[in-house]
């Protein structure tokens, strides 16, 4: 890399600001510029008012300003096709096509590949929205609780049940036909055998050929102390999983990173971007929960300060298929990120609620924006997910009660966390 490459960065939370924070750090950045980003990301470059999902709009401003390569955050453009949009533009991205990125779009695609390529994953079966009644016919005749129930399409993490009786079998049916957000997801409705173990994630960078892992993480996605509650986009990650340990690792590489590239490649839809493995490590080994289709929000968070390559560099690698050329470097510490939410998430919760004490956190720890806004020049929460502090140690106890620490000095009325990020790490240890 010889130039300066001007980057258009798609999205607006933790995780475009982290990424943001680490482009920044490239020798080679041009201008950043992020649509629509966050105060966070405005620091770092200009934030733009693109709509992601005008993919006209996007490409007019990406000729306009000479952007080098688009780097999307967020799955819902990729799963859209924004990527083969502005390459039939002539503008690099980073990020997979549409067809690979339904390995996230579409729940059944990616079994059906993981069948195929005989990549680990639970059972499952198959059926469109006038077959629930045969779904139900199918479960009761199986008699086997818990069984988990999924809506094929994006549902924002909400469009997964698992159900330990059949009374809560037929609740949840009626719920995925009949809810308004869900039931376009729904079309397609998948049973599958409930996985017994730990989750992890491995992130996965990859140019279509060559592919490296980055790191992994663990993330908390249950609003309440000891994953208990509602779901949320995630209330924190820490990184390393120890449940990773280096003999699952090398099975999750050979037994599913591998397969999945090579499987891609053979169906003719070379996956190009960040591959997202979320895994259930069970006593027959690590096998499938999910695949997405970028970063995870917030583990990105947590892996991105651990890597000690340049960003920049790896992307533009992975748009130019030399990643056979680079070695992915680690800095070995542990990262523990706790998300401040506004008090009601996942429900509803009050917005433009002054926040203090970000300006205190300095060498420490990184605070990453999420659902945050200047007004008046004061910055305002302006989300559920509000803020992520972050914190590194070089033990996994060390970056946990560092970033508690920091935690403790942002203030915004009816500011909520988890006070128990990083324990099931912890209890392994
Ligand atoms: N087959 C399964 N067995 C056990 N738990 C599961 C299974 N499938 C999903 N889950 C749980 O449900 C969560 C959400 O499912 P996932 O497939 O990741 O969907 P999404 O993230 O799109 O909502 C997982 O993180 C996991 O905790
Ligand atoms: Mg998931």
């Amino acid at each position: 890399m010889d130039t300066s490459y001007n980057i258009l960065l798609i999205g607006s939370g933790g995780r475009e600001h982290a990424i943001a924070w680490k482009l920044n750090q490239s020798e080679y950045l041009g201008n950043l510029y992020t649509a629509p980003g966050n105060p966070g990301t405005d620091e770092f470059g200009i934030n733009v008012n693109l709509d992601p999902s005008d993919f006209e709009q996007v490409a007019r401003f990406a000729a306009e300003q000479n952007i080098d390569v688009v780097v999307i955050g967020p799955e819902a453009p990729l799963v859209n096709g924004l990527t083969n949009y502005l390459e039939s533009k002539n503008i690099a991205v980073f990020g997979p096509r549409k067809s690979a990125a339904m390995l996230e779009g579409s729940k059944e695609f990616a079994k059906e590949f993981m069948v195929k390529y005989n990549i680990p994953t639970a059972d499952y079966a198959v059926f469109s929205s006038d077959e629930f009644d045969d779904a139900l016919t199918f479960i009761q005749t199986k008699e086997k609780y818990p069984i988990v129930l999924k809506a094929d399409g994006l549902a924002g993490g909400k469009g997964v049940f698992i159900c330990n009786s059949e009374a809560e079998v037929v609740k949840r049916l009626e719920e995925l036909k009949t809810s308004a957000s869900l039931s376009k997801a729904a079309d397609r409705l998948l049973v599958e055998e409930f996985m017994e173990g730990e989750e992890a994630s491995v992130f996965v960078i990859s140019d279509g050929h060559t592919s490296h892992i980055i790191h992994n993480a663990q993330d908390h996605k249950r609003i309440g102390e000891g994953d208990t509650g509602l779901n949320t986009g995630g209330m924190g990650a820490y990184s390393p999983a120890p449940v990773l340990t280096e003999d699952i690792l090398e099975q999750v590489k050979k037994q599913i990173i591998e397969p999945t590239i090579t499987g891609m490649q053979l169906e003719e839809s070379d996956y190009q971007g960040i591959l997202y493995v979320g895994l259930m490590i069970t006593d027959q080994g690590p096998k499938v929960v999910e695949y997405n289709c970028r970063f995870g929000d917030p583990e990105c968070q947590v892996i991105l300060p651990s890597l000690e390559n340049d960003l920049l560099d790896l992307i533009v690698a992975a748009t130019e298929q030399r990643l056979d050329e680079v070695k992915i470097q680690l800095d070995n510490k542990h990262r523990c990120c706790v998300v401040l939410v506004s008090g009601g998430y996942p429900g509803s919760y009050e917005k433009e609620i002054l926040i203090t004490g970000v300006d205190s956190i300095k060498e420490d720890a990184i605070v990453f924006h999420a659902g945050t806004k200047l007004m008046n020049g004061d910055l305002v929460t302006n989300g559920g997910r509000v803020l992520n502090v972050v914190a590194s140690g070089k033990t996994l106890k060390e970056a946990i009660d560092t970033a508690y620490k920091n935690v403790e000095k942002i203030h915004f009325d009816n500011c909520y966390y988890r006070k128990d990020i990083g324990h099931k790490g912890l209890d392994r240890i």
